[in-house]
């Protein structure tokens, strides 16, 4: 009786903190990455919804379906179609999307001061720390935010990455433009 008792409050608490292990273990996919499924040339068809990936490829023939290009986040769209969200239930999601892209230099505006957010990147995900205990004013054991700290996380840190497990994961580092 107490076994069992104990397993669901275990199952509870596993199912309290699954968001995160999920955006953790999925592989996370922005507009641009998102773009090159479209279903295309022998490629899958994937569309972001409510921050989940997931493969169409057998609804959207050709790429498209309804008048939708895969490739794409469909959020809106889909919540406002005739069935909604509801074929979605049957399929487990392939990723986890983020809207946000930022390059290098965009993100060196986020460091927590001047009313502006407090981000970090680490290992090309950025990361929201705003509103971190930790991170008071977008500083953490004399760093800054707004900047890729994943030399630093790594060796420098006591923790590693395991902490970011803890703050939202918000964006992606977009690589620097080539000259
Ligand atoms: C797993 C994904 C999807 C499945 C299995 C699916 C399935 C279907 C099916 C069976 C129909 C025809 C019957 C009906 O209206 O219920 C339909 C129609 C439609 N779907 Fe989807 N759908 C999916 C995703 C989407 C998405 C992402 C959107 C919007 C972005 C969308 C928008 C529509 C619209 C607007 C129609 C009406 C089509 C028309 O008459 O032109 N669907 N869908
Ligand atoms: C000398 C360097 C650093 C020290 C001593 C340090 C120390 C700590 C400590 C003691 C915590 C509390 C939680 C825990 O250990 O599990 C923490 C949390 C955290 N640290 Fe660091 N840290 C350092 C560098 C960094 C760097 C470079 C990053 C880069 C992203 C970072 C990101 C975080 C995050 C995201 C948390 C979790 C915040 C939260 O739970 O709200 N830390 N750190």
């Amino acid at each position: 009786m107490k076994a069992k008792l104990s397993l669901v409050l275990m199952l509870g608490l596993l199912m309290a903190i699954g968001s995160y292990a999920l955006a953790e273990e999925l592989p996370v996919y922005s507009p641009s990455s998102l773009a090159q499924y479209d279903g295309l040339d022998d490629s899958p068809a994937y569309i972001a919804i409510d921050g989940y990936v997931y493969d169409v490829s057998s609804v959207f023939a050709d790429g498209t379906h309804a008048g939708f290009e895969a490739g794409k986040e469909w959020t809106e769209a889909m919540e406002e179609s005739g069935h909604g969200t509801a074929p979605l239930t049957d399929l487990e999601p392939v990723g986890v999307f983020v809207a946000l892209e930022l390059t290098l230099e965009e993100l060196a505006q986020f460091t927590g001061r001047d009313d502006n957010r407090a981000y970090v990147a680490v290992e090309g995900l950025i990361y929201d720390v705003t509103d971190s205990a930790r991170w008071r004013g977008g500083m953490h054991n004399s760093y800054r935010a707004g900047r890729d700290l994943t030399e630093e996380i790594m060796n420098a840190s006591p923790h590693g990455v395991r902490v970011l497990g803890n703050v939202p994961l918000v964006g992606v580092l977009l690589p620097e433009e080539e000259e």
